[in-house]
């Protein structure tokens, strides 16, 4: 008899049907199964949010989650937020205020900051640095990160 479960994750509105370890964490079925690698994994153990997700409206650190948790959900990573010709306003001010280095954190940063715009679109200064001080950057000091985020969403307020 297998171990392993057939379920469907359906990212950035495509459906993955895999057969996973009932024990196979969301971030590596992402990952390894359905191959969209753009969302990362650092710590694996739910601290330093590289491997932020959006699963039906929420944001949530697919290392913490079994992948047949997500069975059904709608998961959104950080593939799903440019369109084919445009990047999305976030890419785009991450890029211009130099919120980046390395980059091994971005994909966390911008999943954590787009689910956090699209619940409050009009987050205060103290709010906005609330929540980012969830995720953990090795490089950047964070203050472009900050800047990125509110110079996005203020541009997605005037769309
Ligand atoms: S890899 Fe998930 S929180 Fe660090
Ligand atoms: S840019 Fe390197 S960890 Fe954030």
């Amino acid at each position: 008899m297998s171990d392993k479960v057939d379920i469907t994750l359906t990212i950035n509105g495509a459906p993955h049907a895999i057969s996973v370890a009932p024990r196979k964490t969301l971030v590596d079925a992402i990952r390894d199964d359905c191959g969209r690698t753009g969302t990362h994994i650092g710590c694996e153990h739910g601290v330093c949010g590289a491997c932020t997700v959006i699963i039906d409206g929420e944001t949530v650190r697919s290392c913490l989650m079994f992948a047949v948790q997500a069975d059904g959900c709608e998961i959104r990573t950080v593939e799903g937020l440019a369109t084919s010709d445009k990047l999305h306003p976030l890419q785009a001010s991450f890029i211009k205020h130099h919120a980046l280095q390395c980059g091994f954190c971005t994909p966390g940063f911008l999943m954590l900051a787009a689910g956090a715009i699209e619940r409050n679109p009009d987050m205060s200064d103290d709010e906005l640095i609330e929540v980012l001080s969830s995720n953990l950057c090795r490089c950047t000091g964070y203050e472009n990160i900050v800047k990125a985020v509110r110079a996005a969403m203020l541009e997605m307020q005037a769309a």
